[in-house]
Protein backbone atom coordinates (compact mmCIF):
# COMPACT_ATOMS: atom_id res chain seq x y z
CA UNK A 1 0.00 0.00 0.00
CA UNK A 2 1.32 2.97 -0.83
CA UNK A 3 0.33 6.09 2.30
CA UNK A 4 1.23 9.66 1.55
CA UNK A 5 1.97 10.68 5.66
CA UNK A 6 0.62 14.52 5.83
CA UNK A 7 2.38 15.95 9.06
CA UNK A 8 5.13 13.09 8.78
CA UNK A 9 8.15 14.84 10.77
CA UNK A 10 5.95 15.54 13.72
CA UNK A 11 5.30 13.35 17.25
CA UNK A 12 2.93 11.09 16.04
CA UNK A 13 3.77 11.17 12.04
CA UNK A 14 6.95 10.32 11.98
CA UNK A 15 6.93 6.98 14.09
CA UNK A 16 3.65 5.91 12.15
CA UNK A 17 6.03 6.48 8.72
CA UNK A 18 8.51 3.92 10.60
CA UNK A 19 5.93 1.48 11.66
CA UNK A 20 3.80 1.49 8.09
CA UNK A 21 7.34 1.49 6.09
CA UNK A 22 8.36 -1.12 8.44
CA UNK A 23 5.53 -3.13 7.73
CA UNK A 24 6.05 -3.26 3.52
CA UNK A 25 4.16 0.59 3.27
CA UNK A 26 5.28 2.33 0.16
CA UNK A 27 5.71 5.85 2.46
CA UNK A 28 5.34 9.54 1.18
CA UNK A 29 6.08 12.48 3.81
CA UNK A 30 4.23 15.44 3.41
CA UNK A 31 5.81 18.74 5.74
CA UNK A 32 6.31 22.26 5.94
CA UNK A 33 8.38 22.10 9.46
CA UNK A 34 6.36 24.33 10.83
CA UNK A 35 6.49 22.68 14.37
CA UNK A 36 9.96 23.02 14.21
CA UNK A 37 9.31 26.80 13.43
CA UNK A 38 7.00 26.92 16.17
CA UNK A 39 9.75 25.57 18.49
CA UNK A 40 12.21 28.56 17.77
CA UNK A 41 9.05 31.04 17.98
CA UNK A 42 8.92 30.05 21.50
CA UNK A 43 12.43 29.39 22.37
CA UNK A 44 12.18 25.58 23.32
CA UNK A 45 13.24 22.65 22.03
CA UNK A 46 12.37 18.53 21.86
CA UNK A 47 14.04 17.21 25.63
CA UNK A 48 15.12 14.06 22.78
CA UNK A 49 17.79 15.62 20.84
CA UNK A 50 16.04 15.34 17.32
CA UNK A 51 17.59 15.51 13.95
CA UNK A 52 16.38 16.67 10.62
CA UNK A 53 14.22 15.25 9.08
CA UNK A 54 16.50 14.62 5.87
CA UNK A 55 18.81 13.03 8.35
CA UNK A 56 15.78 10.89 10.39
CA UNK A 57 14.84 9.66 6.69
CA UNK A 58 18.51 8.61 5.80
CA UNK A 59 18.69 6.82 9.19
CA UNK A 60 16.20 4.78 8.50
CA UNK A 61 17.96 4.10 4.90
CA UNK A 62 21.31 3.40 6.25
CA UNK A 63 19.50 0.71 8.79
CA UNK A 64 18.16 -0.54 6.21
CA UNK A 65 14.45 0.66 6.21
CA UNK A 66 12.77 1.37 3.00
CA UNK A 67 13.67 4.68 0.82
CA UNK A 68 10.94 7.34 2.52
CA UNK A 69 9.81 10.11 -0.12
CA UNK A 70 9.89 13.71 1.37
CA UNK A 71 7.71 16.85 0.33
CA UNK A 72 8.25 19.81 1.70
CA UNK A 73 4.36 21.16 1.15
CA UNK A 74 2.42 23.86 3.24
CA UNK A 75 -1.39 22.19 3.03
CA UNK A 76 -4.16 24.96 2.82
CA UNK A 77 -1.37 27.00 0.81
CA UNK A 78 -0.01 24.90 -1.72
CA UNK A 79 -2.86 23.42 -3.52
CA UNK A 80 -1.84 22.90 -7.38
CA UNK A 81 1.58 20.50 -5.97
CA UNK A 82 -0.89 18.77 -3.96
CA UNK A 83 -3.13 18.02 -6.29
CA UNK A 84 -0.22 17.39 -8.35
CA UNK A 85 1.51 15.28 -5.91
CA UNK A 86 -1.94 13.11 -5.44
CA UNK A 87 -2.27 12.39 -9.35
CA UNK A 88 2.03 11.54 -9.86
CA UNK A 89 2.86 9.68 -6.32
CA UNK A 90 -1.01 7.80 -6.19
CA UNK A 91 -1.44 7.05 -2.53
CA UNK A 92 -3.54 4.27 -2.04
CA UNK A 93 -4.08 6.30 1.56
CA UNK A 94 -3.61 9.75 2.99
CA UNK A 95 -2.84 9.90 6.63
CA UNK A 96 -3.47 13.42 7.95
CA UNK A 97 -1.81 14.37 11.20
CA UNK A 98 -0.99 18.43 9.62
CA UNK A 99 -2.61 20.34 11.94
CA UNK A 100 -1.55 22.98 14.65
CA UNK A 101 -2.25 20.70 17.61
CA UNK A 102 -1.69 22.19 20.80
CA UNK A 103 -5.27 24.02 22.71
CA UNK A 104 -2.74 26.46 24.95
CA UNK A 105 -0.82 27.49 21.54
CA UNK A 106 -4.04 28.23 19.84
CA UNK A 107 -4.89 30.58 22.68
CA UNK A 108 -2.04 32.52 23.25
CA UNK A 109 -3.51 35.49 21.27
CA UNK A 110 -5.58 36.38 18.59
CA UNK A 111 -2.29 36.28 15.99
CA UNK A 112 -2.26 32.41 17.28
CA UNK A 113 -6.12 32.02 17.31
CA UNK A 114 -6.17 33.20 13.47
CA UNK A 115 -3.07 31.07 12.33
CA UNK A 116 -4.56 27.79 14.10
CA UNK A 117 -8.35 28.33 12.26
CA UNK A 118 -6.35 28.91 9.14
CA UNK A 119 -3.85 26.40 9.35
CA UNK A 120 -6.33 23.48 10.00
CA UNK A 121 -9.05 24.12 8.13
CA UNK A 122 -7.47 25.28 5.11
CA UNK A 123 -5.14 22.33 5.28
CA UNK A 124 -8.17 19.78 5.87
CA UNK A 125 -10.34 21.21 3.07
CA UNK A 126 -7.73 21.33 0.55
CA UNK A 127 -6.52 17.67 1.08
CA UNK A 128 -10.52 16.70 0.65
CA UNK A 129 -10.52 18.96 -2.25
CA UNK A 130 -7.72 17.51 -4.11
CA UNK A 131 -8.86 14.19 -3.81
CA UNK A 132 -11.77 14.77 -5.03
CA UNK A 133 -10.04 16.54 -7.98
CA UNK A 134 -7.48 14.04 -8.78
CA UNK A 135 -10.16 11.47 -8.75
CA UNK A 136 -8.25 8.86 -7.40
CA UNK A 137 -9.58 6.18 -4.90
CA UNK A 138 -8.48 7.67 -1.55
CA UNK A 139 -8.96 6.16 1.58
CA UNK A 140 -8.26 9.15 4.13
CA UNK A 141 -7.76 8.85 7.82
CA UNK A 142 -7.55 12.03 9.67
CA UNK A 143 -6.03 12.09 13.56
CA UNK A 144 -9.07 13.84 15.27
CA UNK A 145 -10.03 14.54 19.14
CA UNK A 146 -11.40 13.35 22.26
CA UNK A 147 -11.50 16.69 23.04
CA UNK A 148 -14.21 17.30 20.43
CA UNK A 149 -17.00 15.60 22.33
CA UNK A 150 -16.34 18.36 25.09
CA UNK A 151 -15.32 17.54 28.61
CA UNK A 152 -19.36 18.31 30.08
CA UNK A 153 -21.95 15.84 31.24
CA UNK A 154 -21.95 12.83 29.88
CA UNK A 155 -25.23 9.93 29.84
CA UNK A 156 -22.67 7.00 30.12
CA UNK A 157 -19.58 6.12 27.92
CA UNK A 158 -19.24 8.15 24.99
CA UNK A 159 -19.82 6.30 21.66
CA UNK A 160 -17.83 6.37 18.80
CA UNK A 161 -19.09 9.40 16.70
CA UNK A 162 -22.42 9.09 16.10
CA UNK A 163 -25.77 9.24 19.08
CA UNK A 164 -28.93 7.87 18.85
CA UNK A 165 -31.39 10.19 19.00
CA UNK A 166 -35.21 10.40 19.08
CA UNK A 167 -36.91 13.34 17.22
CA UNK A 168 -40.57 13.85 16.51
CA UNK A 169 -41.91 14.07 12.85
CA UNK A 170 -45.55 14.91 12.25
CA UNK A 171 -46.10 14.18 16.12
CA UNK A 172 -44.39 10.41 15.62
CA UNK A 173 -40.91 10.24 17.69
CA UNK A 174 -38.61 8.49 14.75
CA UNK A 175 -35.06 7.61 15.52
CA UNK A 176 -31.98 9.07 14.04
CA UNK A 177 -28.57 9.09 14.17
CA UNK A 178 -26.24 11.91 14.19
CA UNK A 179 -22.77 13.32 14.98
CA UNK A 180 -22.67 13.34 18.55
CA UNK A 181 -22.70 17.13 19.87
CA UNK A 182 -19.11 18.86 19.93
CA UNK A 183 -18.29 21.24 22.64
CA UNK A 184 -14.94 22.31 21.85
CA UNK A 185 -12.72 23.53 24.50
CA UNK A 186 -10.25 25.79 22.80
CA UNK A 187 -9.36 27.33 19.23
CA UNK A 188 -7.47 23.48 18.11
CA UNK A 189 -10.76 21.71 19.38
CA UNK A 190 -12.77 23.68 17.34
CA UNK A 191 -11.16 23.27 14.41
CA UNK A 192 -11.32 19.32 14.61
CA UNK A 193 -14.85 19.89 14.88
CA UNK A 194 -15.00 21.94 11.67
CA UNK A 195 -12.66 18.98 10.25
CA UNK A 196 -15.07 17.05 11.57
CA UNK A 197 -18.34 18.76 8.94
CA UNK A 198 -15.91 19.22 6.43
CA UNK A 199 -15.38 14.88 6.40
CA UNK A 200 -19.16 14.64 6.71
CA UNK A 201 -20.43 16.75 3.22
CA UNK A 202 -17.19 15.02 1.57
CA UNK A 203 -18.02 11.43 2.32
CA UNK A 204 -22.01 12.31 1.29
CA UNK A 205 -21.47 14.45 -1.64
CA UNK A 206 -18.09 13.02 -3.17
CA UNK A 207 -18.71 9.09 -1.38
CA UNK A 208 -15.31 9.87 -0.23
CA UNK A 209 -13.59 7.26 2.05
CA UNK A 210 -13.16 8.97 5.09
CA UNK A 211 -11.97 7.30 8.84
CA UNK A 212 -11.46 10.00 11.91
CA UNK A 213 -9.72 8.69 14.68
CA UNK A 214 -10.81 10.64 17.66
CA UNK A 215 -6.91 10.32 19.46
CA UNK A 216 -7.05 10.58 23.47
CA UNK A 217 -3.85 12.23 24.96
CA UNK A 218 -1.18 10.71 23.63
CA UNK A 219 2.00 9.81 25.99
CA UNK A 220 5.21 8.22 25.66
CA UNK A 221 7.84 9.06 23.39
CA UNK A 222 9.47 5.94 21.83
CA UNK A 223 8.27 2.98 19.23
CA UNK A 224 9.76 -0.31 18.48
CA UNK A 225 11.27 1.75 15.17
CA UNK A 226 12.24 5.12 16.69
CA UNK A 227 14.09 2.63 19.19
CA UNK A 228 16.00 0.89 16.71
CA UNK A 229 18.92 4.05 16.29
CA UNK A 230 19.25 7.14 18.49
CA UNK A 231 18.81 9.46 14.99
CA UNK A 232 15.21 8.58 14.43
CA UNK A 233 14.39 9.28 18.06
CA UNK A 234 11.09 10.67 18.49
CA UNK A 235 9.95 14.19 19.73
CA UNK A 236 9.02 14.40 23.61
CA UNK A 237 7.85 17.96 24.14
CA UNK A 238 7.48 19.54 27.90
CA UNK A 239 7.38 23.11 27.49
CA UNK A 240 3.88 25.11 29.04
CA UNK A 241 2.25 24.91 25.23
CA UNK A 242 3.00 22.14 23.64
CA UNK A 243 3.59 19.59 26.74
CA UNK A 244 1.00 17.55 27.76
CA UNK A 245 0.31 17.15 31.41
CA UNK A 246 2.05 13.91 31.63
CA UNK A 247 4.85 14.80 29.47
CA UNK A 248 5.02 17.80 31.98
CA UNK A 249 4.84 16.27 35.15
CA UNK A 250 7.65 13.50 34.12
CA UNK A 251 9.85 16.08 33.47
CA UNK A 252 9.57 18.00 36.69
CA UNK A 253 9.84 14.43 38.57
CA UNK A 254 12.97 14.07 36.77
CA UNK A 255 14.72 17.53 38.05
CA UNK A 256 13.00 17.41 41.33
CA UNK A 257 10.12 20.09 41.30
CA UNK A 258 6.82 19.70 42.57
CA UNK A 259 4.77 18.31 40.25
CA UNK A 260 1.94 21.58 39.54
CA UNK A 261 -1.41 20.29 39.07
CA UNK A 262 -3.92 23.13 37.33
CA UNK A 263 -6.57 23.79 39.56
CA UNK A 264 -8.34 20.54 41.69
CA UNK A 265 -6.87 18.19 39.03
CA UNK A 266 -10.27 16.96 39.12
CA UNK A 267 -9.99 17.02 35.21
CA UNK A 268 -10.48 13.65 33.45
CA UNK A 269 -8.95 12.98 30.37
CA UNK A 270 -8.62 9.97 28.05
CA UNK A 271 -5.24 8.68 27.07
CA UNK A 272 -3.50 6.45 24.65
CA UNK A 273 0.66 5.44 24.47
CA UNK A 274 2.33 6.35 21.24
CA UNK A 275 2.58 2.62 20.42
CA UNK A 276 -0.72 1.94 20.23
CA UNK A 277 -1.07 4.96 18.31
CA UNK A 278 1.00 3.63 15.57
CA UNK A 279 -0.92 0.40 15.66
CA UNK A 280 -4.23 2.00 15.26
CA UNK A 281 -3.98 3.88 12.46
CA UNK A 282 -2.26 0.60 10.66
CA UNK A 283 -5.69 -0.87 12.35
CA UNK A 284 -7.48 1.73 10.61
CA UNK A 285 -6.08 1.62 7.43
CA UNK A 286 -7.11 -2.32 6.99
CA UNK A 287 -10.25 -1.59 7.31
CA UNK A 288 -11.38 1.16 5.33
CA UNK A 289 -14.91 2.23 4.95
CA UNK A 290 -16.69 1.50 1.53
CA UNK A 291 -16.92 4.06 -0.92
CA UNK A 292 -21.24 5.81 -0.20
CA UNK A 293 -20.51 4.84 3.77
CA UNK A 294 -20.92 7.05 6.16
CA UNK A 295 -17.62 8.95 7.81
CA UNK A 296 -16.08 5.84 9.98
CA UNK A 297 -15.16 7.50 13.70
CA UNK A 298 -13.23 5.24 16.19
CA UNK A 299 -12.19 6.49 19.39
CA UNK A 300 -8.76 6.14 19.55
CA UNK A 301 -8.13 6.05 23.08
CA UNK A 302 -7.36 3.25 25.90
CA UNK A 303 -7.67 4.75 29.34
CA UNK A 304 -9.26 7.47 31.37
CA UNK A 305 -7.51 9.14 34.57
CA UNK A 306 -8.14 12.64 36.41
CA UNK A 307 -5.10 14.24 36.86
CA UNK A 308 -4.73 14.43 40.22
CA UNK A 309 -4.37 10.74 40.35
CA UNK A 310 -2.39 10.81 37.06
CA UNK A 311 0.00 13.58 39.57
CA UNK A 312 -0.61 10.85 42.40
CA UNK A 313 1.12 8.01 40.30
CA UNK A 314 4.08 9.60 39.10
CA UNK A 315 4.70 11.07 42.42
CA UNK A 316 4.26 7.55 43.96
CA UNK A 317 6.64 5.93 41.04
CA UNK A 318 9.26 9.01 41.54
CA UNK A 319 8.73 10.42 45.40
CA UNK A 320 8.36 14.01 43.93
CA UNK A 321 5.77 16.62 45.58
CA UNK A 322 2.68 17.51 44.60
CA UNK A 323 1.58 21.40 43.95
CA UNK A 324 -1.51 22.50 43.28
CA UNK A 325 -1.49 26.07 40.63
CA UNK A 326 -4.23 28.33 39.38
CA UNK A 327 -5.63 27.06 36.37
CA UNK A 328 -5.45 29.17 32.77
CA UNK A 329 -7.98 27.43 31.16
CA UNK A 330 -11.49 28.13 31.30
CA UNK A 331 -12.57 24.74 31.74
CA UNK A 332 -15.01 22.45 34.46
CA UNK A 333 -12.91 21.74 37.64
CA UNK A 334 -13.91 18.26 38.02
CA UNK A 335 -15.32 15.77 35.08
CA UNK A 336 -16.41 12.00 35.00
CA UNK A 337 -15.36 10.79 31.34
CA UNK A 338 -16.07 7.39 29.54
CA UNK A 339 -15.72 6.41 26.30
CA UNK A 340 -16.81 3.60 23.83
CA UNK A 341 -13.47 2.24 21.99
CA UNK A 342 -14.67 -1.34 21.12
CA UNK A 343 -14.02 -0.98 17.18
CA UNK A 344 -10.09 -0.66 17.52
CA UNK A 345 -10.22 -3.14 20.74
CA UNK A 346 -12.04 -6.08 18.41
CA UNK A 347 -9.90 -5.30 15.46
CA UNK A 348 -6.97 -6.59 18.14
CA UNK A 349 -5.90 -3.72 19.87
CA UNK A 350 -4.05 -4.59 23.03
CA UNK A 351 -3.44 -1.65 25.25
CA UNK A 352 -0.28 -0.65 26.73
CA UNK A 353 -1.41 0.81 30.28
CA UNK A 354 -0.04 3.91 32.06
CA UNK A 355 0.48 1.79 34.85
CA UNK A 356 2.55 -0.88 32.92
CA UNK A 357 3.95 1.39 30.95
CA UNK A 358 5.33 5.35 32.76
CA UNK A 359 8.48 4.00 34.41
CA UNK A 360 10.28 3.16 30.90
CA UNK A 361 9.73 6.87 29.79
CA UNK A 362 10.51 8.21 33.45
CA UNK A 363 13.76 6.41 32.88
CA UNK A 364 14.49 6.38 29.28
CA UNK A 365 13.20 10.01 28.55
CA UNK A 366 12.92 12.28 31.37
CA UNK A 367 15.64 11.25 33.40
CA UNK A 368 18.31 10.65 30.21
CA UNK A 369 17.91 14.27 28.66
CA UNK A 370 16.84 16.25 32.07
CA UNK A 371 20.10 18.21 31.27
CA UNK A 372 18.45 19.50 28.11
CA UNK A 373 15.40 20.77 29.99
CA UNK A 374 14.99 24.47 30.39
CA UNK A 375 12.55 25.08 33.59
CA UNK A 376 11.32 27.91 32.76
CA UNK A 377 9.37 26.66 29.88
CA UNK A 378 7.20 24.56 31.84
CA UNK A 379 4.79 26.50 33.32
CA UNK A 380 1.37 26.97 30.82
CA UNK A 381 1.75 30.66 30.25
CA UNK A 382 -1.34 30.49 27.74
CA UNK A 383 -4.63 32.06 29.28
CA UNK A 384 -8.00 31.50 28.29
CA UNK A 385 -9.69 34.35 28.97
CA UNK A 386 -9.10 37.58 30.60
CA UNK A 387 -10.91 36.35 33.75
CA UNK A 388 -8.68 33.21 34.03
CA UNK A 389 -5.57 35.88 33.48
CA UNK A 390 -6.59 37.84 36.02
CA UNK A 391 -6.71 34.66 38.56
CA UNK A 392 -3.39 33.81 37.31
CA UNK A 393 -1.80 37.24 38.02
CA UNK A 394 -3.14 37.19 41.35
CA UNK A 395 -2.13 33.61 42.02
CA UNK A 396 1.55 34.84 40.96
CA UNK A 397 1.73 37.73 43.09
CA UNK A 398 0.47 35.89 46.15
CA UNK A 399 3.68 34.08 45.55
CA UNK A 400 5.94 36.94 45.10
CA UNK A 401 4.77 37.92 48.59
CA UNK A 402 5.13 34.56 50.21
CA UNK A 403 8.77 34.78 48.84
CA UNK A 404 9.67 38.06 50.59
N1 LIG B 1 -0.14 14.58 20.38
C1 LIG B 1 -1.30 14.32 20.95
O1 LIG B 1 -1.40 14.09 22.17
C2 LIG B 1 -2.56 14.28 20.11
C3 LIG B 1 -3.77 13.95 20.74
C4 LIG B 1 -4.94 13.92 19.97
C5 LIG B 1 -4.90 14.23 18.62
N2 LIG B 1 -3.72 14.55 18.03
C6 LIG B 1 -3.73 14.90 16.61
O2 LIG B 1 -2.76 14.19 15.90
C7 LIG B 1 -2.18 15.01 14.88
C8 LIG B 1 -0.67 15.00 15.01
O3 LIG B 1 -0.30 15.48 16.30
P1 LIG B 1 1.22 15.58 16.71
O4 LIG B 1 1.28 15.51 18.18
O5 LIG B 1 2.02 14.65 15.88
O6 LIG B 1 1.53 17.09 16.28
P2 LIG B 1 2.92 17.71 15.76
O7 LIG B 1 2.77 19.18 15.87
O8 LIG B 1 4.07 17.06 16.43
O9 LIG B 1 2.93 17.27 14.21
C9 LIG B 1 2.20 17.92 13.21
C10 LIG B 1 3.11 17.99 11.97
O10 LIG B 1 2.39 18.60 10.90
C11 LIG B 1 3.17 19.60 10.29
N3 LIG B 1 2.24 20.61 9.77
C12 LIG B 1 1.36 21.37 10.48
N4 LIG B 1 0.66 22.16 9.65
C13 LIG B 1 1.07 21.88 8.39
C14 LIG B 1 0.70 22.36 7.11
N5 LIG B 1 -0.25 23.30 6.95
N6 LIG B 1 1.33 21.84 6.02
C15 LIG B 1 2.30 20.89 6.15
N7 LIG B 1 2.69 20.40 7.35
C16 LIG B 1 2.08 20.90 8.46
C17 LIG B 1 4.11 20.12 11.38
O11 LIG B 1 5.30 20.66 10.88
C18 LIG B 1 4.36 18.84 12.21
O12 LIG B 1 5.51 18.15 11.79
C19 LIG B 1 -2.77 16.41 15.05
O13 LIG B 1 -3.75 16.66 14.10
C20 LIG B 1 -3.37 16.37 16.43
O14 LIG B 1 -4.49 17.20 16.52
C21 LIG B 1 -2.54 14.58 18.74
Amino acid sequence: MRVLILGGDGFCGWPTALHLSARGCEIGIVDNLSRRDIDAELGVQSLTPIEPLGARIEAWREIGGETIDYFPLTLGRDYDELLALIGEWRPDAVVHFAEQRAAPYSMKSSKHKRYTVRNNVCATHDVLAAIVESERDVHLVHLGTMGVYGYGATAGAIPEGYLKVMIESDGVLVEREILHPVSPGSIYHLTKTQDQLLFQFYAKNDSLRITDLHQGIVWGCQTEETRADPRLVNRFDYDGDYGTVLNRFLIQAAVGHPLTIHGSGGQTRAFINIQDTVRCVALALSRPPQAGERVKILNQMTECWRVRDLGGMVARLTGAAVEFVANPRNEASENELAACNQTLIGLGLEPITLEAGLMTDIVEIARAHADRADLSKIPSAATWNAERAAVLAADSAEERLRAV
